[in-house]
């Protein structure tokens, strides 16, 4: 393919055709393809008119395909830069709350005092679920996983909020944002009251976003609940790290849902249900998990050993990442804030932290890793923060999906008002049998 420049400048705020690729197939006339130029970034060729030539472009797992445009999130992964509408993430987790963040992501700019007081007000004045709701959680074992009945509830919500919907209005878009953010956290609360065998606790007005959550999980009817500022400080600070993150599994999978004109519930049900794996969100978990099966640091070369281990399909969990090829700037503050706390909450001797600390930097100077570029992700240090707060290793990845949800919200309210959104459709490279009679039963 060759690329003739046309010399036209990148306008930010939009794509701009800076130059076209040519594509020479043998024995056909050139195809011309626009390069698309963002605002930062790589440049992506739009192949969009390629299968009106009768051919089409093969790329499993999306390693090379731009599936939409987007102003929400930028990701750098070969320098390790993490923007939100522009504003890099370690900012915004050291100067702002975590509805600050939501605040930007859903309308795009940070807000003032007073936008920021009526957003929290909204949020507040939504927080309880319909009470059939909470008829719903009998119907799960009290052993089902967290996210299982995460999956099933946030579907449900479908059922309570279908008709009143119109996806085309921005004001019915901002209710489902508001609703979502709101009752998202109650909802997790509630999973894992249940799994507890404990009462559901309502949600109380005069706490914050995250100290309520931390009251609706750790609360219980017999005694007042104080919230430790400490605790809520980090738990706000994880629920930054994790607001948004571009087009990874589960908001590809939200805005797959939402090409369809889906009920918005059912498609953060897609979302959720595609964060649960261990590749994505369920890594939280896992990593956790593996750093208990460790369990000292004299076992570290045992376990690298098996993780380079081609017949072995033990993982580091916590390291790689298919956009970072160099530390997740998410890591780095949650490094920091896990020392941070540990240190607040005078926890001086946690044994999980001895090994995550020599994992890492025994892996870092290993030549597989280098090589592969494989770096610690966000999830290598928030399960140890989450597991010295006192959240069960069982919710962690329900965590993520409640701090998540802003992310796969607002990137669903930008793809509704995209006028150039189509049902999404991928083709395939068919590798099955050709075309063959069916033969009658007596026969095959
Ligand atoms: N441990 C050992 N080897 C690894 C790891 C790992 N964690 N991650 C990748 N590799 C190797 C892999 O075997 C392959 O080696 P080779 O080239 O010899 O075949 C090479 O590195 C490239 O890996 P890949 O699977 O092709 O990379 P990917 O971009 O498809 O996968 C990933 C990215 C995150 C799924 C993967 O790195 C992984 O499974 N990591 C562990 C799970 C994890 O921590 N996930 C959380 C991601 S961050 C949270 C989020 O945003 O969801």
């Amino acid at each position: 393919m060759e690329d003739k420049n046309t010399n036209v400048k990148a306008e930010e705020g939009k794509a701009t055709v800076k130059r076209i690729a040519v594509l020479h197939i043998p024995g056909e006339e050139p195809i011309e393809l626009p390069i698309l130029s963002g605002t930062e970034g790589h440049d992506v060729i739009d192949v969009k008119q390629l299968g009106t030539h009768g051919y089409f472009t093969y790329d499993p797992g999306f390693l090379s395909t731009a599936s939409c445009q987007s102003k929400i999130t930028f990701i750098d992964g070969e320098k390790g830069i993490l923007l939100h509408r522009g504003y890099p993430i370690y900012e915004l987790a050291m100067k702002t709350s975590y509805l600050e963040v939501c605040y930007l992501l859903l309308y795009k700019e940070l807000p003032n005092e007073e936008q920021l007081e009526k957003f929290k007000s909204k949020i507040r004045y939504n927080t309880m679920v319909h009470e059939q709701l909470p008829k719903l959680f009998q119907a799960f074992r009290r052993d089902s996983h967290p996210m299982a009945i995460m999956c099933g509830i946030a579907g449900a919500l479908s059922a309570f909020y279908h008709d009143e919907i119109n996806n085309n209005n921005p004001r019915d878009r901002e209710l489902v944002a508001i609703r979502l953010l709101a009752k998202i956290p109650t909802l997790a609360a509630m999973a894992y009251k249940y799994s507890e065998g404990e009462p559901f606790m309502y949600p109380q007005n005069h706490l914050s976003f995250t100290g309520n959550f931390l009251h609706m999980m750790f609360a219980t009817p017999c005694e007042p609940y104080v919230v430790n500022p400490i605790i809520e400080k980090a738990m706000d600070r994880i629920f930054i790290l994790h607001a948004d993150h571009e087009q990874n599994a589960s908001t590809s999978s939200v805005r797959f849902a939402g090409s369809t004109g889906a009920n918005p519930y059912a498609c953060i049900a897609a979302g959720i249900a595609a964060l649960w794996g261990p590749a994505h969100g369920g890594a939280n978990e896992a990593c956790l998990r593996m750093m208990e099966t460790i369990g000292s640091v004299k076992n570290i070369p045992k376990y690298i050993a098996k993780a380079k281990d081609k017949n072995d399909p033990f993982r580091l969990m916590g390291f790689g990442h298919r956009v970072y090829k160099n530390y997740d700037p998410r890591a780095t503050v949650m490094r920091d804030t896990c020392h941070e706390v540990l240190k607040e909450l005078n926890i001086t001797d946690h044994p999980l932290l001895d090994v995550a600390m020599e994992l890492e930097r025994i892996a870092l100077e290993d030549p597989y890793f280098i090589e592969r570029k494989l770096y610690p992700n966000v999830d290598f240090y928030s399960g140890i923060i989450l597991n010295a707060i006192g959240i069960p290793t069982s919710m962690f990845t329900v965590i993520f999906a409640v701090a998540r949800t802003i992310g796969w919200i607002s990137h669903w309210c930008e793809m509704q008002e995209d006028p150039s959104s189509k049902i999404v459709r991928p083709r395939q490279l068919y590798t099955g049998y050709p075309t063959r009679s069916v033969k009658p039963i007596g026969e095959r």
